[in-house]
């Protein structure tokens, strides 16, 4: 019987994963590590998170302390002596501060820490696999690249934000320091939503969607595409992979890849159906930052009440990744078996409407923090 170890169960991925697991009900035994100060209020963040996810109470109820460790990756030393890690046969390290913000414990927890983790999961005997989730956006991709699976070497100037520094970093630190890991680096391209719960799991990313939408003007050209998965692909796609026990360093990408990736076009039109108003099409501009900049003061107003900077920022940020234009390959994981993921402007009608009652500055929190 497997004995799984998930990081990041409170989280957006980490929350779909464990969905997936509960749902199929395999008898895994699952350990998840969660920020808390005692296992009580370990399981009932645990709980709340999964709550989002309209997993059953029954199967919910299947969770007790014993599925908590508590511990934090930003001082590993306090819980990776822990007895009940060498237990372990998998892990799914998907714990990150996941944030384009200048977060300054980033490089602490998802490359300081983590390589603690994971050098102390390095030597338990019984390991059969450890799934790495990275970020796709971790290469620094070229300007309208198809991209496929690889090893990076990209340096830190050329990297847009340090999350993604970071993340290509701790993949590199791994692969150097424990070659015997049985590693499996899995890379998500953008995720935004459920395809059945929209965004109720998270609003993280989509909330870019509505703030172009509203300004009616964006640094990316309509015919731009992007790679967008909803989280229970990825997270199916993970478990996938947990059942096939591949490792030895490969590394998938989760993607739409060419076929699934969506214009802005495309998105406006779906997105502007779901609210029941026409396409901005016929009159968006692509411009650059400055005339973004210069819109500054009317951001209240569009927005309702917001930090101007913390706006300007999310839009030169996201902004340079929607301009990139950029596509994950994904043969290599559908090769393996994998249902392609719904194209985001299948499932998007349902993103509007779990957030049409919170602002933009509301959904947006979630990615600054
Ligand atoms: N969302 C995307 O579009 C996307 C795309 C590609 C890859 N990814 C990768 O997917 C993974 C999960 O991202 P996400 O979107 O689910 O982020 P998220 O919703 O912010 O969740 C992050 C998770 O990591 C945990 N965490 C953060 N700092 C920690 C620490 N010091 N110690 C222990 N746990 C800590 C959080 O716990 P708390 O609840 O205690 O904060 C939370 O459970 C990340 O590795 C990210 O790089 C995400």
């Amino acid at each position: 019987m497997k004995t799984i170890f998930i990081t990041g169960a409170t989280g957006f991925v980490g929350g779909a994963i464990v969905e997936n697991l509960l749902n199929r009900n395999a008898g895994e035994n699952l350990l998840l590590l969660v920020r808390a100060e005692n296992r009580e209020m370990g399981l009932k963040r645990l709980l709340e998170n999964l709550e989002k996810f309209d997993i059953p109470q029954s199967t919910l109820s299947g969770l007790t302390v014993d599925n908590i460790v508590t511990g934090d990756l930003a001082t590993p030393e306090n819980f990776i002596q822990n007895p009940v890690l060498d237990s372990v046969t998998h892990v799914i390290n998907c714990a990150a501060i996941a944030s384009f913000g200048k977060n300054p414990l980033i490089w602490k927890v998802n490359v300081t820490g983590t390589l603690e983790f994971v050098k102390r999961m390095n030597r338990v005997a019984g390991l059969k696999q450890f799934i790495q989730v990275g970020t796709a956006m971790s290469c620094v991709p070229s300007q309208g690249e198809l991209v496929t699976e690889q090893n990076i070497s990209a340096e830190e100037k050329e990297h847009i934000v340090a999350y993604t520094y970071s993340k290509a970093t701790i993949e590199q630190l791994i692969q150097k320091e424990c070659p015997d890991l049985p590693l499996l680096i899995v890379r998500p391209s953008i995720i935004v939503g459920h395809s059945k719960l929209g965004c109720q799991p998270s609003s993280s990313i989509y909330w870019v969607f509505e703030m172009v939408l509203k300004l009616g003007k964006f640094l990316c050209a309509l015919e731009d595409r992007v790679d967008i998965i909803p989280v229970d692909f990825c997270a199916e796609a993970i478990v996938l992979l947990l059942d096939k026990e591949i490792s030895n360093n490969e590394i998938f990408h989760i993607s739409a890849g060419e076929k699934y990736s969506v214009s802005f076009r495309e998105i406006d039109a779906a997105i502007s159906k779901a609210h029941a108003r026409p396409a901005i099409a016929e009159n968006y501009q692509q411009v650059d930052f400055s005339e973004v900049y210069a819109l500054r003061k009317s951001f209240n107003e569009l927005y309702g009440e917001c930090n101007e900077r913390l706006m300007l920022l999310a839009m030169q940020l996201y902004g340079s990744f929607a301009q990139l234009n950029v596509k994950f390959d994904n043969n290599k994981l559908l090769n393996l078996g994998m249902t392609p993921p719904q194209r985001f402007v299948e499932y998007v009608d349902k993103c509007v409407l779990t957030t049409s009652h919170l602002s933009v500055p509301e959904l947006m929190i979630v990615d600054f923090k």
